[in-house]
């Protein structure tokens, strides 16, 4: 009961980042000093996963030259005894780890990205990992805390977490009925529902571990909300053959979609890192004094 496969959907155009991401990928975009997606990559491996298969489009160049390897690169910090930068290099991509790269050549929504991903998944249950959604660790990477689940109980799991009512409208929302602590099963889930008919404030986050019948589900999964093949969508199906678990994880999610997001997990993962934590801290705390 491993999960070998996971999935990166990371074709999107990231027009909210517009003018940084014309030439490059969003998901190459840094947090501190890792681009977005090497944070989604490093948590997949974390749960074991082997093979990182990237559904990708024509702009998203740069990422799968992050994930290859820079033999000139290499050589030079070798030369100049930068072993540490070495190691940060290498660390990229782990040996034993490969990667497979898609092109999803026509934007039609989250469920026509994950359908892309069939030849490589094969019948194999997986997961998918939103790289917008950098989840900063609880007691383990989210992954690895929805492992367990899947372990234990077998079946797809879903991270969830509770949003403001207001915010229902942003993400795809569940209802459920609870299980154990922080496990539940899902009985209903529409995709950025009104507040006023959303059926609970507890939210669909970037991390599912899926089983392959999702992928013939998707193929009869008409458009849906925003005119998008919606994953959503092929999930509620899924839920009316098989058992769906909602998981409430243990971390911290900042939503690196859109600028505030962004700025914020820069900030809070700035002050959590070894090298500049500390001066960061102390450069926040004497800026922080100057605002009204
Ligand atoms: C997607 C999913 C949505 C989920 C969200 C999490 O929406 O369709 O159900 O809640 O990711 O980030 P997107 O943000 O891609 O529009």
């Amino acid at each position: 009961m491993l999960i070998r496969k996971a999935v990166f959907p990371v074709a999107g155009l990231g027009t909210r980042f517009l003018p940084a991401t014309k030439a490059s990928a969003k998901e190459i975009l840094p947090v501190v000093d890792k681009p977005l997606v090497q944070y989604a990559v490093k948590e997949a491996i974390a749960a074991g996963a082997e093979e990182m298969v990237f559904i990708t489009s024509h702009t998203k160049n740069s990422i799968m030259d992050h994930f290859d390897r820079d033999y000139e690169l290499e050589s030079v910090l070798r030369e100049d005894g930068k072993e540490e930068l070495l190691a940060a290099v290498h660390d990229v991509l782990p040996e034993g780890i490969s990667c497979v790269y898609i092109r999803q050549s026509e934007q039609k929504g989250l469920g026509h990205a994950i359908r892309c991903a069939l030849p490589a998944v094969g019948d194999q249950d997986f997961s998918i990992i939103l790289a917008d959604d950098l989840i900063a660790n609880g007691f383990q990477p989210v992954m690895a805390q929805m492992h367990r689940v899947y372990q234990q109980f077998g079946t797809s799991v879903i991270a969830v977490q509770r949003v403001p009512e207001s915010e229902t409208h942003k993400y795809g929302i569940v209802q459920v009925r609870e299980i154990e602590a922080g496990v539940s099963e899902i009985e209903n889930i529409v995709e950025k529902p009104d507040p006023s008919e959303a059926p609970s404030n507890l939210a669909v986050v970037g991390r599912y571990i899926l089983t392959p019948r999702i992928f013939r589900l998707l193929d009869k999964t008409g458009v849906g909300a925003g005119g998008e093949i919606q994953l959503t969508d092929a999930i509620r199906t899924l839920m009316t053959e098989q058992t769906v678990l909602a998981y409430e994880f243990d971390g911290t999610r900042y939503d690196c979609g859109n600028k505030l997001g962004y700025l914020q997990a820069n900030v809070e993962m700035g002050l959590r890192h070894d090298e500049i934590g500390d001066d960061f801290r102390d450069y926040l705390k004497k800026f922080a004094a100057t605002l009204d």
